[in-house]
């Protein structure tokens, strides 16, 4: 029996797997007709414990446009969660009913939860401030069809880097990729979270510098990722008010920047690019969104393994995932889904240098 995968982190998938999922979305975009079978008798199911207009939709129209069919939620007050229903549950229940399920969940590590109870891939839609695997899925397929490769490329990434969960997949996913440099523009209060600054340090795979202001960053990269300031994850809405417009992307600044520059930006924006950036061809974020669609058509029939003839009739190998242990250590993080979870072990990745990570929420143990 084929065991299933998931896609929790944006790293579960090999460089060589990527290359073939984008690969796939090349060939969907060229001839979409020839793949609207493919999935005939599947379906997804979409857990949405968030508000999402991108994801939910860029997936559901993927599924139909496969030939699949979808169901789920996009409030859970519509479901039984509202009663009190966990997460292992849920997934338990909707794996009897369904192929593959999407989930998005303000708790960071929820989907990893999730597929630990599943009997059907999970693909994490975004959880919490952690991670948003298939948005980078988006971002690298973009990057690719413009430049031609993800390699030795310098990536701005502005605005709100603590809590946008795009940019600490962005640079996850970025940093497996030679040569690659980063350039992090945000005010103080949102940094680069400091992990994932370790992360790099430790690891060399990628060089960062960090400013303040658009304009000290715009001229010298390849990529301005934009981000909105996240509202939703601030305890503190005064601090929420202070930060807001730190980084608002003009006509003006953009002429700082480099003729063949692109500007991404996961969406929604709230007021962080100026409407009239819009006109500028190096604007790609609407063009970026509806490539969400085809990388996500990709994603599918790989998890399926529905991929026709394009691999000759091979399958998505088994995930080499690091080894986890339960333990009897605690996370710390007050957002982690065990914290909200109780029926759920703990569990720690040791990596080869000692530090210790939740295998949920990626929190470093102190
Ligand atoms: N980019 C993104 O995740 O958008 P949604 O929140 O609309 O899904």
């Amino acid at each position: 029996m084929l065991q299933i995968r998931h896609l929790i982190e944006p790293t579960d998938f090999s460089v060589k797997e990527l290359e073939d999922l984008f690969e796939l979305a090349d060939l969907i975009i060229n001839d979409p007709k020839k793949y609207l079978h493919q999935c005939d008798g599947k379906i997804m199911v979409t857990l949405f414990y968030e508000p999402s207009t991108r994801t939910r939709f860029s997936f559901e129209a993927a599924m139909m446009r496969l030939g699949g069919s979808v169901l789920g939620f996009s409030d859970p007050n519509s479901s039984s969660t509202a009663k009190g229903e966990n997460i292992p549950d849920t997934i338990r229940i909707v794996s009897g009913y369904s192929d593959i399920a999407v989930m998005r969940h303000p708790v960071e590590g929820a989907p990893k939860a999730a597929s630990l109870f599943s009997r059907i891939p999970v693909i994490n839609a975004g959880d919490g401030g952690h991670q948003h695997p298939t948005q980078t899925l988006t971002d690298l397929y973009t990057i690719r069809s413009k430049f031609g490769r993800l390699d030795h490329l310098k990536v701005g990434i502005c605005g709100d880097l603590k809590y946008g969960r795009t940019t600490h997949s962005l640079v996850k996913a970025m940093s497996r990729y030679p040569g690659n440099e980063f350039v992090f523009i945000s005010p103080e209060e949102l940094r680069m979270p400091q992990y994932i600054c370790d992360d790099l340090d430790r690891s060399g795979s990628a060089s960062y510098r960090e400013c303040r202001t658009i304009e000290e960053g715009i001229g010298e990269v390849d990529i301005l990722y934009m981000t909105r300031v996240q509202r939703e994850r601030f305890s503190d809405l005064d601090e929420y008010e202070r930060v807001k417009d730190s980084c608002i992307l003009n006509v003006e600044k953009m002429k700082l920047a480099k003729e063949d520059m692109i500007v991404l930006h996961p969406l929604p924006r709230v007021n962080e690019i100026h409407y009239d950036v819009d006109k500028d061809k190096r604007a790609c974020y609407f063009e970026q969104a509806e490539n969400g669609m085809y990388v996500r058509m990709s994603l599918i029939m790989l998890l399926l393994n529905e991929t026709g003839d394009f691999y000759n009739g091979r399958v998505l190998s088994v995930n080499e995932s690091v080894m986890s242990f339960v333990d009897l250590d605690k996370c710390r993080n007050p957002k982690c889904i065990t914290q909200i979870e109780p029926s759920l072990r703990q569990r720690f990745l040791t990596y080869g240098n000692g530090v210790k990570v939740c295998d949920y929420c990626g929190a470093v143990l102190e």
